[in-house]
């Protein structure tokens, strides 16, 4: 693969692919810049090079076609702020004016295009859609980690227009780098910590990571499902009815490979989804009909806290609680101080999964304490699972035979 630092920018159009899938508040502020900083160098260093910018994202999950709410023309003053430079916009990302726009870049111009998505092509892998995009950059650049998984036009398909232009950006690199060190060489002992929602989200990744960690930490909205299939009772906890056998079978292979799981001892339950609800603290399995697990509780803290600090490499992915009520993030929270102490006081190696994990260890100031922070979601996952991703694929570069 081209890495930026091979490639001279000078006087050439870079179309490059962020992955600008940011979550935005109602009035269309964004939440959470992670992405967009992440983004930063490869911008820079392409500037710096004297070359301009062709930036081209998608934003949610729009139904091919023009919605307000995920319009990129919402990411203008923060792009702006964050590159120093004026963004200019063009408000389709393909046909007549687009190509204008991007053929009157002059060096050290930045201009943004309108979301991917709002043409169903994009998703479909459109080879006429990819060359029309193909048509706005002289190199193409993809920096999109995150949406590495998708087979998309602007993602997968693209770079078949610059064979010998396509260049993996910083982000996509260091994605690549940490997500290799935790699957190839790691200090042990080796602890994982797998929260959220959905035990069918992460299985792959957790049948996978049996093969190679010595702990597996299990929390958050999943280990309910365990609980259950447990005899415990769980109120009305997130089940997955039909996930139960699995979780049995998948703490049987631990024990067969010897990796030691620590699930949730006590919970804190609340009697309605809400920051404001009545709570309490009871045992695992224990959990009154009509109430339900919202974060683990004090004792579960503490036990996952001192296994987290014994750590020398540690992956996170997935929160303890529902964390976004300021009630119920203990939990998490407590995870992310273990893993910033491992981190910085006992030298290990700690990667954050995207998504929510990812958010708490930003939300707390945290991210700077902890080894690597991943803007992928769904792509780290895939990764970790030990897919190919055609993102990722589509940037190789066949060599040249000697003659
Ligand atoms: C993400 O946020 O995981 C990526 O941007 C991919 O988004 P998608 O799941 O809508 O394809």
């Amino acid at each position: 693969m081209i890495t930026v630092d091979q490639y001279d920018f000078q006087g050439k159009r870079a179309l490059v692919r962020v992955d600008f899938n940011v979550p935005l508040n109602n009035d269309f502020e964004i939440t959470d810049d992670t992405r967009i900083r992440a983004a930063v160098p490869t911008i820079k260093k392409i500037l710096g090079d004297g070359g301009a910018v062709v930036l081209m994202s998608h934003l949610g999950r729009p139904k091919g076609g023009p919605e307000e709410k995920y319009s990129l023309k919402h990411l203008i003053k923060p792009l702006e702020a964050a590159f120093q430079v004026p963004v200019q916009f063009s408000p389709d990302c393909v046909g007549a004016e687009a190509v204008e726009l991007a053929s009157n870049l002059k060096p050290g111009e930045v201009l943004l295009l309108e979301n991917l998505r709002f043409h169903k092509e994009e998703e479909q892998g459109n080879q006429n859609f990819a060359e029309k995009l193909s048509l706005l950059g002289d190199v193409y650049v993809n920096d999109a980690f995150g949406t590495a998984h998708r087979a998309h036009a602007s993602t997968a398909i693209v770079a078949d227009y610059f064979p010998h232009d396509k260049v993996c950006g910083y982000v996509m690199q260091a994605e690549l780098d940490n997500a290799k060190r935790v699957l190839t060489y790691v200090d042990r002992p080796f602890t994982a910590i797998m929260g959220g929602a959905k035990i069918s989200d992460k299985i792959l990744v957790i049948e996978q990571l049996l093969d190679r960690v010595d702990n597996l930490i299990i929390g958050g909205g999943m280990s309910y499902t365990f609980a259950k299939a447990q005899g415990g009772s769980i109120g009305n906890s997130l089940l997955e009815e039909d996930k139960q056998q699995l979780t049995l079978d998948l703490l049987k292979k631990a024990e067969e490979k010897g990796v030691k799981i620590y699930l949730p001892v006590d919970s804190v339950i609340a009697d309605a989804f809400d920051n404001n609800a009545h709570s309490d603290v009871v045992e695992s399995g224990t959990i009154p009909n009509d109430w339900m697990g919202l974060d683990i509780g004090p004792e579960t803290r503490k036990q996952f806290a001192e296994v987290v600090r014994n750590s020398k490499t540690i992956l996170w992915n997935g929160p303890m609680g529902v964390f976004e009520f300021p009630n119920f993030a203990v939990g998490t929270k407590a995870i992310a101080e273990a893993v910033v102490d491992a981190t910085k006081n006992h030298g290990a190696y700690s990667l954050i999964g995207g998504g929510d994990s990812a958010a708490a260890v930003t939300q707390m100031g945290h991210a700077h304490d902890v080894s690597y922070v991943s803007t992928g979601g769904g792509a780290l996952l895939e990764y970790m699972e030990g897919k190919e991703l055609p993102g990722v694929i589509a940037l190789q570069v066949e060599e040249t035979p000697l003659t």
